[in-house]
């Protein structure tokens, strides 16, 4: 199941994504947003992420304008690596050396052309499983620091 939330800079790229996902078959979870009015990238990644961390959905494609905010906001998440891809090089590195479980786009930066091509080769890419990946992967979480 993947989690698919956008924010209104998002709202037109998901339409194209929703479609190619039906198109495939890839059972999806809709988050929203369910209309182009202005909300908070934040506040609507948030279930989306809790989905995620929860084990309902196994991945998850996020879209905001430019698909920075929301990277942000899902990466707090310790549970998340969400990669912001803008060509599939990028996508299947994210998925083989990342094993990012989040692709994020951004709807004012990708062609609804690219972003379908981006989400095969994420969808279709899996995690090399190399032990030097392994061990980056697991040092993520030395990163998290708490200044307050
Ligand atoms: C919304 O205008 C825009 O700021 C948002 O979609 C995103 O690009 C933020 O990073």
């Amino acid at each position: 199941m993947i989690a698919l939330v956008c924010d209104h800079g998002g709202f037109e790229l998901m339409k194209s994504v929703r479609a190619h996902l039906d198109s495939r078959g890839c059972a999806y979870k809709d988050f929203g947003t369910f209309a182009p009015d202005s909300c908070d990238y934040p506040t609507v990644a948030k279930p989306a992420v809790a989905a995620i961390a929860a084990g309902e959905c196994e991945n998850g494609i996020f879209i905001c304008g430019t698909g920075i905010g929301i990277s942000i906001a899902a990466n707090r998440s310790s549970d998340i690596r969400a990669a912001l891809c803008t060509d599939t090089f990028m996508a299947e590195m994210a998925r083989a050396h990342n094993d990012a479980n989040v692709l994020v786009l951004g709807g004012r930066v990708v062609s609804d052309d690219d972003a379908i091509k981006i989400v095969d080769k994420f969808l279709d890419t899996g995690f090399s499983g190399e032990d030097r990946h392994k061990k980056r992967i697991e040092l993520l979480s030395h990163v998290i620091t708490r200044s307050h």
